[in-house]
């Protein structure tokens, strides 16, 4: 049997049988019931977060709006301009997040944040205006309206403490009177899957689903306030929420025991928050490297790739002594590498392994492991939104969708198309539509329509 044969043997692991697919859609399908179940919710690993985001954008929304965005590798502070018309216009500046903010106390990171947005308004002249602000915050959080928010866990990158069961918006407010005496109003917190449901709906109101597949991955929806149980009554005069189902969290009960190789369970283990967000490390930016270069070391253990290479022990040093050495980036990077080149994939080699004079059928193999890991990812979330765009139940659908192993990964839309084209039900269509900015200026819209809610419930 060749290597490449023999390597293809020891991949089929990760790609999933449809038997595995259907699976994958029933148990997603039981879990979103549950969550949405009063009594059920308890039990459900998706807890279907009540957003409070009830009204959507007309698209002539207008004015200054200030929005934090707090939640992938960077924090960003935005003035977003709408100007009616369904455009917007928006000023971003980004703001490094060291290990004292990721993993410091929660009111250290929430100066910080505080101090940056002191920063922005300055340099940007408006500390003067009264401005309302919307806060995307990517975590989930019980809300129990639109500017109260619960921190329940940290996921991703973060852990800071004495945050977790705190109302992160009182947290947000008292840092800004604190650090600045700025009179700023913190209208909205939401998360960026909303925001992107938020921005791609100002663009076309057929947006009924948002997606984020960056740093960390996770979807929202529109759904019938009929279907909430959880939903207080005073919030049923509205036919409509976005729920925000945290399917990050989604296999931390079972679910999803049945793909579950051995990469993945020393992804958890190895992780921040192990036992938790167990889909998430199976498809998200913040991951996916990792696997690959955990798959990549028992291949070399195996003689299945760099068998005959001369820096093979080095190679084997590398992989095994730093974790994290693979990026997710390079799954991107190299996606459309071809031929007996490799260019991409060399270069790689040379960043990584210090490998010089690489074999052709190296490349192939490395590539070959990257694609495998992107498409189980991109076929897995095609099956889930597939059940979104059921749950939905409109004729036609469009997810709008944002995070950077969507943008950059080639081939990822295909991955996702490939699985849903199969789980939709045939009487429905969907489209994809990349979001513009979805944590800014979805934060801006969302700010804009609660000001336009409490002037239409004023009059
Ligand atoms: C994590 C967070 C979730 C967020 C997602 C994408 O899963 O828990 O709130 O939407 O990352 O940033």
């Amino acid at each position: 049997m060749s290597e490449l044969t023999r390597l293809r043997e020891f991949l089929n692991e990760l790609i999933p049988s449809e038997d595995q697919f259907q699976r994958l859609y029933q148990n997603f399908c039981a879990q979103i019931r549950k969550g949405l179940g009063a009594k059920t919710n308890k039990d459900a690993d998706t807890k279907c977060y009540l957003t409070y985001v009830q009204d959507f954008p007309h698209g002539n929304e207008t004015g200054k709006y200030l929005a934090l965005d707090l939640g992938g590798s960077r924090f960003r502070v935005l003035l977003v301009t709408l100007k009616g018309d369904r455009d917007a216009e928006l000023v971003a500046k980004i703001y490094d997040l060291t290990e004292k903010e990721l993993l410091g106390t929660g009111t250290q990171l929430f100066d910080y944040i505080a101090k940056c947005l002191h920063e922005f308004v300055c340099e940007q002249k408006v500390e003067g205006e009264h401005m309302a602000l919307g806060f995307t915050f990517s975590f989930p959080c019980v809300q129990t309206g639109l500017s109260r928010a619960t921190l329940v866990r940290w996921t991703k990158g973060f852990n800071c403490s004495d945050t977790v069961g705190e109302d992160v918006g009182v947290m947000l407010k008292s840092a800004i009177t604190r650090r600045t005496g700025l009179k700023i109003d913190m209208v909205a917190i939401l998360n960026d899957t909303t925001g992107t449901q938020m921005s791609c709906a100002h663009r076309n109101p057929a947006c009924n689903i948002g997606l984020i597949v960056g740093t960390g991955c996770n979807a929202c929806y529109t759904e019938k306030v009929e279907n909430c149980e959880r939903l207080d009554t005073k919030y049923k005069d509205r036919p409509k929420i976005i729920i925000n189902v945290e399917w990050g969290a989604f296999g931390e009960k079972g679910g999803l025991d049945h793909l579950l190789t051995d990469y993945d369970k020393i992804v958890d283990k190895n992780s921040l928050n192990a036992g938790t967000q167990i889909y998430e490390k199976m498809v998200a930016g913040m991951y996916m490297g990792e696997l690959v270069r955990l798959i990549t070391l028992r291949a070399v253990n195996e003689n299945l790739i760099f068998a005959q290479c001369k820096l093979r022990k080095q190679i084997t040093d590398i992989l095994t002594k730093k974790p994290n050495c693979i990026e997710t980036k390079v799954l991107s990077d190299i996606a459309n590498d071809k031929g007996d080149d490799w260019p991409m994939v060399k270069d790689v080699f040379k960043d990584i392994f210090h490998l010089h004079d690489a074999d052709p059928d190296d490349c192939m193999k490395f590539k070959y492991i990257c694609d495998v890991v992107a498409k189980r990812a991109g076929n897995m979330l095609g099956v889930t939104l597939g059940a979104l765009v059921n749950k939905v139940g409109e004729s036609f659908s469009i997810i709008g969708v944002d995070g950077t192993v969507y943008r950059c990964h080639p081939n990822f839309d295909g991955y996702m198309r490939e699985t849903l084209d199969r789980f939709v039900e045939k009487d429905r269509k969907y489209d994809i539509m990349l979001s513009e900015d979805g944590s800014g200026r979805g934060a801006a819209l969302v700010a804009a329509v609660v000001h336009r809610e409490y002037i239409e419930r004023k009059s």
